[in-house]
Parts: C-alpha cells; sequence; structure tokens
C-alpha cells in the first residue's frame, strides 16, 4: 500500500512552511474550558494553555486543535457561538489568542482551530436580529424559519428531531407578541442553524477563516461538515420516509436525505478551498463529516477540505479483525482521495477509549454515533468497568494507531490514561444531550472534566478554584506530576511514541505482514520498522528486532496479551 507524497521530498525547507505538514501530524485536541485555568474561576482559559505549552512541546505533539473558545453561553460546550471572530471574555481576548499562537508556533506546535459554519447560537446578533424582524424578512433569511402547521400554526413544520433528542424546531413569540414561526435546529435550542444558500452567510464565513488564518491558525477543523446545506423543498418529508429501515439518516448513502450530506455542501468548500490556498502554506481543513464511508472522500478531496475525519476504529471493538479491515479500507480510501488518512480513538464527544475497552462489551459500539442515539454511553454501571484491562488495550490501540500513516488525533487526557467520569452528580451536568433526554443518555460531560495537572490541592492543579465539572478523588492517580518521568507511566509511554513516531515515518506506505494468528496484527513501515498488535489474551513470541517502544510490559521474548510493540 502507497502512496506518492513522502515528506523526505520536503526535507531541507523549512518545517513549518511545509505544506503538506498535516500528512502524518500528531494532533492533540484541547477542550479548552477543562485543559488549565490560570484565573481560578473554573474555566480553563487561553492563559492556562499558553502557561502549559512547554509541557505539549513535551509530549511531542505536532499542532493543536484548539476547540471553540468564541463567546459562547455554553449551552453546548462553546459550539453555540455568539461572535465567530472574537474569543470568549470567559477564556481570554484576542491579545491572548495572539500570545498563545505565538508560543505555539516558537515551539513548533501547529495550531488548528473548531469552525462551526451549521449554526451560530441564539445569541448571535444574526438571530437577535431575525426574532426581531417580520416574517419573511432578510434577516429571517439567514436562518431556516417556517411556518408551523395546524390551524394556528402550532405544530412543527415537520417531525425531525434534533441529534440531541426532541423536536428539531422551535416556536418563536413574534415582536408583536403573538405566537409565531419556528426555526430549524438540528442541535440544541440554542444553536439556529445557518442558512447556506444565503450568499451574505458565505461570504461572511469566508471573511472568519481569513480573520483566523491572518491571525496565525494552520488549519481549521470543521464541525457537521456534513450538514450545512438543506433541500426544504414542501412538503417536508418525514422522518419515517427519511428512516424507514431505522438505520439513522446517515444511512443514507446518496445524496438524498434532506439536511445530511448532501452534494451541494461541496460547493461551499470549493469557495474554502481557494481562501485556503491564498495562504503559504496552504491552511488546512479537516471534515467532521459522519457520512457513509463511500462519501468520505468528497470531503477530504484537494479541491474540498483536504482532509476527513473517520471515527471507524473508535466505533470498532478491540479485535484485531475488525481493525485491520477498517485500516485496510481507510488506506485505500485516502490513498484515492490523495489526502492521507485520520485516526482517532477519543473526543470530547464520546466515551473515554481506556473506559471503552474495559467494559464487556469490549470496545466501541455502545460509543457510536450516526442516529444521535447511542453515541453518548447510557452510564455504564461501575462494577462492569475493568479499569486495568481497559487502559491496557487503550495503549495497545494507542501504540497501533500512532504507527500508521496519517494524522492521529489525540484528546486531552488520553496521554495520562484518564477514564471517563460516571459519577457526576446531575445538578452539576452541562451536556444538552443529558437535559433533552431526560437523563436516559447521560451525556458527554465525563470525557469533559478538567484535566488533573497535581496530585493533590484545589482542582487538582488545574486552576486556583473549583473546577467547572467535578473531578473526583481518583483523578489524583492519573495527575500529571504522578506520571512525569515515572518509567512505564502513560504519560511517559506517549512522550517516546510519539518522538519515536517523528524520527521514523519517512513515506506513507505500509505493508501487512504475516502474524501468524487471527488475533495478532502485523505490518512494516519503511525503514525497517514494523509493528506488533496482540488483540488476544495469550502472549504470543515477538519477531527478532530490537524493542523500541512497548504499550505495556513485555515478558522475555513474549507479546503478552493486549500489547502493542514496535520493533527495528
Ligand atoms: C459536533 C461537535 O463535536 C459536538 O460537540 C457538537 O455538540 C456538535 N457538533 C454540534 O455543534
Amino acid at each position: 500500500m502507497s502512496n506518492t507524497a513522502t515528506l523526505a521530498t520536503l526535507s531541507g525547507s523549512d518545517p513549518a512552511a511545509d505544506p503538506n505538514w498535516w500528512r502524518q501530524a500528531s494532533v492533540y485536541q484541547i477542550y479548552p474550558r477543562s485543559f488549565s485555568d490560570s484565573n481560578g474561576d473554573g474555566l480553563g482559559d487561553l492563559k492556562g494553555i499558553t502557561a502549559k505549552v512547554p509541557y505539549l512541546k513535551d509530549l511531542g505533539i505536532d499542532a493543536v486543535w484548539l476547540s471553540p473558545f468564541y463567546p459562547s453561553a455554553l449551552a453546548d460546550g462553546g459550539y453555540d457561538v455568539d461572535d465567530y471572530r472574537d474569543v470568549d471574555p470567559k477564556l481570554g481576548t484576542l491579545a491572548d489568542f495572539d500570545a498563545m499562537s505565538a508560543a505555539l508556533h516558537a515551539a513548533g506546535i501547529k495550531l488548528i482551530a473548531d469552525i462551526v459554519p451549521n449554526h451560530s447560537s441564539n445569541r448571535h446578533e444574526w438571530f437577535q436580529e431575525a426574532l426581531a424582524s417580520p416574517r419573511g424578512s432578510a434577516a429571517r433569511e439567514r436562518y431556516i424559519f417556517r411556518d408551523g402547521k395546524g390551524e394556528n400554526g402550532e405544530i412543527p413544520p415537520s417531525d425531525w428531531e434534533s441529534v440531541f433528542g426532541g423536536p428539531a424546531w422551535e416556536r418563536i413569540t413574534e415582536p408583536d407578541g403573538t405566537p409565531g414561526q419556528w426555526y430549524m435546529h438540528i442541535f440544541a435550542k440554542e444553536q439556529p442553524d445557518l442558512n447556506w444558500s444565503s450568499r451574505e452567510i458565505r461570504d461572511d464565513f469566508l471573511k472568519t477563516l481569513r480573520f483566523w488564518s491572518d491571525r496565525g491558525v494552520d488549519g481549521f477543523r470543521v464541525d457537521v461538515a456534513h450538514a450545512l446545506t438543506k433541500d426544504l423543498t414542501e412538503p417536508l418529508l418525514s422522518k419515517v420516509e427519511l428512516n424507514p429501515a431505522g438505520t439513522g439518516a446517515d444511512g443514507h448513502d446518496d445524496g438524498s436525505h434532506p439536511f445530511w450530506d448532501r452534494d451541494e455542501v461541496h460547493e461551499i468548500y470549493v469557495e474554502w478551498r481557494e481562501v485556503f490556498n491564498e495562504y503559504n502554506p496552504p491552511r488546512t481543513a479537516v471534515a467532521e463529516a459522519w457520512v457513509h464511508a463511500s462519501r468520505r472522500a468528497r470531503y477530504a478531496s484537494p479541491q474540498g477540505l483536504g482532509q476527513a475525519f473517520n471515527f471507524d476504529l473508535l466505533q470498532a471493538d478491540f479485535n484485531a479483525e475488525e481493525f485491520r479491515e477498517i485500516i485496510t479500507r481507510n488506506l485505500a480510501e485516502a490513498t484515492e482521495s490523495g489526502a492521507s488518512s485520520t485516526w482517532v480513538f477519543s473526543n470530547h464527544d464520546v466515551v473515554r477509549h481506556a473506559t471503552r475497552y474495559g467494559l464487556p462489551q469490549g470496545g466501541g459500539r455502545h460509543a457510536k454515533g450516526q442516529d444521535g442515539k447511542g453515541w453518548l454511553l447510557a452510564g455504564a454501571p461501575a462494577e462492569e468497568l475493568d479499569v486495568e484491562l481497559g487502559l491496557r488495550r487503550a495503549r495497545a490501540a494507542t501504540l497501533l494507531m500512532l504507527a500508521l500513516p496519517g494524522s492521529a488525533y489525540l484528546y486531552q487526557g488520553e496521554e495520562l490514561g484518564l477514564q471517563e467520569v460516571a459519577e457526576i452528580p446531575d445538578a452539576q451536568r452541562q451536556d444538552p444531550t443529558f437535559f433533552r433526554n431526560k437523563g436516559v443518555e447521560i451525556g458527554r460531560d465525563g470525557c469533559r472534566v478538567p484535566l488533573p495537572w497535581q496530585t493533590e490541592g484545589t482542582s487538582f492543579g488545574f486552576g486556583d478554584g473549583a473546577a467547572h465539572l467535578p473531578q473526583p478523588a481518583w483523578f489524583s492517580r492519573y495527575a500529571v506530576a504522578a506520571e512525569d518521568g515515572v518509567e512505564g507511566s502513560t504519560l511517559e509511554f506517549y512522550r517516546r511514541a510519539l518522538k519515536l513516531r517523528r524520527e521514523l515515518q519517512t513515506s506513507e506506505e505500509l505493508d501487512w505482514l504475516d502474524s501468524g494468528s487471527a488475533d495478532v496484527l502485523r505490518f512494516s513501515r519503511p525503514g525497517g520498522w514494523q509493528t506488533v498488535a496482540n488483540f488476544g489474551d495469550e502472549p504470543v513470541e515477538l519477531p527478532a528486532g530490537e524493542v523500541l517502544v512497548s504499550s505495556g510490559p513485555l515478558d522475555g521474548g513474549l507479546l503478552p496479551g493486549n500489547t502493542t510493540a514496535w520493533l527495528r
């Protein structure tokens, strides 16, 4: 399996100017409100990130992906944006952003900003203007307003459901005080969907892309990239017609769904690409697009966003055959689109992989996200969780991932082996999923609990005040201070693997080798470097060679179960 683009072709030039820097980058996701709090208000902030740049540099990552840091009422963790061209005052200022960006760049780390084009927040000045303006006005045209059905317009325009539960339509009160039109929101009601057939919206986002690119942002992560364009031809289809087999909206693989993955969405990204290419090196983008695998390449095209997430490993069980199939298919897809592949096990939307792999189901199935239901773990009983096995498998899976060609996306805290926090009191939960599902889905707060930096003290060194989501006592064990410099700790393991990955990756080729067992995956990469991953419980013999790193202790010449090793 090969890809003609090689990193070697770029050697000798200024690495910061390398247009292909993203192809095999290790990208560390920071959820800013939970990373590091510089002013003790309980919320992480930009100065907190700047203070931790030495930590990020030591970790050995190539880029930071920063989840939304824009002004927001936090109805959806910052994915409800009040102003696309500013910093949330709770997190800092534009000057703090510039200082953070400069510190990251000085440490050789690129910066990827999350951009949220499908919806604004309901506090955005556009939405406020729409509410104050009459039906049919230009201000309402920036969103998706429709009259309701029924005698008095009291029934929503369609039976579509929000991803977070409940109807995807919310009724407003007209400026004269009467019950009025409905607006569409695929996510929370505080996240009205923008109307992407409006030229004004399109132009304004081009301005936003330039605004951040001019400030030194190297790339963008595009939130729900597959939802922007909609077919709202009347009569609107019913959810029963859309989803006859109950497979979830994303089961559509032909662009026929009225709001997921329509063909026209790519016209937007062609325009974005023109803006990206105004810069040197061109700005990059990665699509968050939960689409049928056969349609992912469109998002990753060089004329479009250039790269797309595949969440396949994240949804797979810890199973050799499943991993092999996913890796093979995705590398082939990436070669076809000209992009490089992406790999990810954990992010701010799913149960941490160290926890998923410790549950009896054995992997990611229960954290799956296609139909808006079930992508969030509905509270696994603590007694069913095997913490040690979960972490062991998570480390094995991560080491395998870091050996793959393509970009590896890491989520803050996974380098500490952090587990999901299940024990958040209902009164302290924040995720709209929890509220809109009346607690049936416990939501995503458990992976968003602020990081432990110290083994004790107020908020475990996250800040000087209580953290905005409560940290359990057992966080102490996973603190940076507990792992820093400690041989065999998850932190030291990540540091070693990330450093080696940088040294070892020369091209984007991978060759499968015979492993001699259905439970074991074995492959080589150019440069005489190979990976062996044992998904079974029984030890297997290690091939000859120098062990460069392993995800857990080895047993002489044996590779224990649930363990991965790199050899040369
Ligand atoms: C995907 C983001 O990752 C998630 O956190 C958010 O809730 C939705 N998009 C809506 O913006």
